[in-house]
């Protein structure tokens, strides 16, 4: 534990100093001042997602996601199962653009589709679903390998597109209520669950209302407390894993009221999109990597005014959007990023940091076609959780 603290200070100074530009490099002494603690992280700081993306998944004629989602991954891979242990109970968050379009396959009496691309759907799909045989098999490998679980729910479920890209009425809880209490009878330990995905402020595909939002998520909060009886075996209720935006995060807090939410979730994408031309000047240039501060300074105060009952935790962070950049968010260039977005989120008392993604799109941890480990994943596992004493460490 202490080392862990320590290491996540190491973490802070490596953001910390700016002085030469990237392209002259200079020797520096870092001094860690190991009795003054600034924040603290959650034991289990390091986290990846997998996403729901198919196979059609494209963007700038390229098609990264293959067989790398939550439906369609190969989860008896060796090297996934071995991947995933080597970090010793991995926080692994389920979830994604598709994830409010999602019907779990319990109770419905529909069939279970998969994903189709469609011109009007949002962001160009259908909605998909999720079989329980699928769910017991994710659950198989998360509990072999230790992992803890955080999953997305479908906040979009029931609502109607009113227009543009507003959304309306109010959240249809059944198909929750009905796969929670199956997860529930089959003993999976879900960690925490999450509620919608990037549906906050102006959203990205799709956006709704903050008051509308908090109703819903005192809903979630009263059906968790239904089914899990007991205030221990109660898991976190995580929301609204969106953008920042401090109005709308403040009117979820003061609807949905104290103690309710637990986690207030955000993403992070300050590169840029795929295709920007500039992706790797800004991954070394300090200042610009330094503007990502205001966001976290920003949510740190708004739980300070308005929800000391709540922690803030970062649900889906790829640095790169849509689907990352080959050949400069799956490489070692990226690491830069990725260790100065870990220190500077912890500085802020960030208690989860899930990466995008473990595996799928130009941005995993793992290679989607190979599942070999990409240097993030190796640095991440020196860095972040300080596994010194390793091999590859010595090297890197
Ligand atoms: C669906 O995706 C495939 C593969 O990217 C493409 O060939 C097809 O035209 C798409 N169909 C629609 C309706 O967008
Ligand atoms: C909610 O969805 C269920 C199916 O999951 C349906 O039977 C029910 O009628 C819906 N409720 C409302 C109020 O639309």
């Amino acid at each position: 534990m202490a080392a862990r603290h320590l290491l996540l200070l190491a973490l802070v100074c490596l953001h910390a100093p700016h002085s030469a530009s990237a392209q002259q490099p200079e020797e520096a002494t870092v001094i860690v001042k190991g009795s003054t603690k600034i924040a603290v992280t959650d034991v289990n700081y390091i986290c990846a997602t997998i996403d729901w993306w198919p196979p059609e998944k494209c963007n700038y004629n390229q098609c990264p996601w293959g067989q790398s989602s939550i439906l369609n991954l190969d989860l008896d891979h060796p090297f996934l199962a071995q991947a995933i242990q080597e970090f010793h109970n991995l926080r692994i968050r389920l979830g994604g653009s598709l994830q409010d379009r999602v019907v779990y396959d319990v109770g419905t009496n529909s069939p279970c589709s998969p994903f189709t691309n469609v011109s009007n759907g949002l962001f160009g799909f259908s909605a998909g679903c999720l079989s329980m045989d699928r769910w017991d098999k994710l659950n198989d490998l998360f509990q072999k390998t230790g992992a803890i679980i955080t999953f997305g729910l479908n906040a979009l479920h029931g609502r109607y597109n009113v227009q543009r890209s507003f959304w309306a009425g109010k959240w249809n809880s059944t198909n929750t209520y009905d796969f929670v209490e199956y997860t529930i009878s089959k003993g999976y330990p879900v960690d925490s669950w999450e509620f919608g995905n990037e549906l906050s402020g102006h959203g990205t595909g799709a956006r709704v209302d903050a008051k509308l939002y908090g109703k819903d998520v005192i809903e979630l909060k009263s059906i968790l407390r239904q089914l899990y009886r007991t205030p221990l075996s109660q898991p976190l209720l995580l929301a609204p894993g969106g953008f920042f935006d401090q109005q709308w995060y403040t009117q979820l807090l003061q609807t949905s009221g104290h103690g309710v939410v637990n986690a207030l979730t955000h993403h992070i994408y300050n590169l840029g999109g795929g295709d920007d031309v500039h992706l790797m000047r800004k991954i070394v240039d300090p200042k610009y990597l330094d503007r990502a501060e205001d966001t976290y300074r920003d949510m740190q105060l708004t739980l300070q005014r308005h929800g000391t009952w709540a922690s803030s935790w970062v649900s889906e962070s790829g640095g790169v959007f849509n689907n990352g950049r080959q050949l400069v968010s799956n490489t070692f260039m990226n690491s830069i990023w990725y260790l100065d977005q870990l220190g500077m989120a912890s500085k802020y008392n960030t208690k989860v940091f899930c990466r995008q993604t473990l595996i799928g799109g130009n941005y995993g941890l793992l290679d989607t076609q190979t599942f070999l480990p990409n240097p993030d994943y190796y640095r991440v596992l020196c860095y972040g959780i300080g596994l010194w004493a390793m091999e590859f460490c010595q090297s890197i």
